[in-house]
């Protein structure tokens, strides 16, 4: 059985697709070993309960620096010994420390196709900017923000009279079907990273991840 150790900051909606994919086989012979937030009211805490998770609520204010509470977050994820770390809407920047120790075995989901909108209010962004075209990308994580080699992207449609809502409901759809996906991919050995690339079955994947079209 593999460990996975997912990191949130709010509603927990992608752990939610990921706790029911371990429970239905989707993500195979793995357990969510333990849910960590940096927010006390995470809902996702409360859905990480629900399943019978183990929950860590580590709050920044505790510590004096970046560095620290990194450090005091990967001993706390070290415990459940990870075989993945899975960012799931986890909202704080991390230190290089930090990812070069999960380097190769940590992936996050992105709110847009990369490398197109890093950073906040993608929805907003792409709505602005007049897209008719936006997405999700699950990526592993380097030290560059939301810059590591993308494994599978997702496109969804904008149409003219969407929300800010409308859009997210669409783009977060899509994301519980690939993270899911994804997670398994690593966990059956079929990926890997290796000089900053993603390795899927052996060859290389193109910028934007696997092509499923
Ligand atoms: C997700 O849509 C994810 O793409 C985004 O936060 C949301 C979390 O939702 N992540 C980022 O913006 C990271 N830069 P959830 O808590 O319901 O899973």
């Amino acid at each position: 059985m593999k460990n996975i150790v997912v990191l949130i900051s709010g509603s927990g909606s992608n752990l939610q697709a990921m706790i029911d994919a371990c429970q239905d086989g989707t993500v195979a012979n793995a357990r969510i070993a333990a849910v960590v937030s940096n927010k006390a009211d995470a809902y996702g805490l409360e859905r990480a309960r629900q399943a019978g998770i183990d929950t860590v609520h580590l709050a920044a204010a505790g510590y004096s620096d970046r560095d620290t509470y990194d450090r005091a977050m990967a001993e706390c994820i070290d415990a459940y010994q990870p075989d993945l770390v899975i960012l799931a809407g986890f909202m704080r920047i991390l230190s290089g420390e930090f990812v070069r120790h999960y380097q190769g075995r940590m992936l996050n989901v992105h709110p847009s196709l990369l490398p197109k909108y890093t950073g906040l209010h993608t929805h907003q962004r792409a709505i602005d900017a007049g897209d008719k075209e936006h997405g999700t990308s699950v990526h592993f994580v380097t030290e560059e923000l939301d810059g590591g080699p993308v494994i599978l992207q997702a496109k969804v449609p904008i149409f003219d009279s969407d929300t800010v809502e409308d859009v997210t409901a669409r783009v977060q759809q899509q994301e519980h079907r690939i993270y899911p996906l994804v997670a398994n991919w690593f966990l059956q050995g079929r990926l890997n990273m290796a000089d900053e690339n993603a390795i899927f079955d052996g060859k290389e994947l193109p910028p934007h991840g696997y092509a499923a079209e």
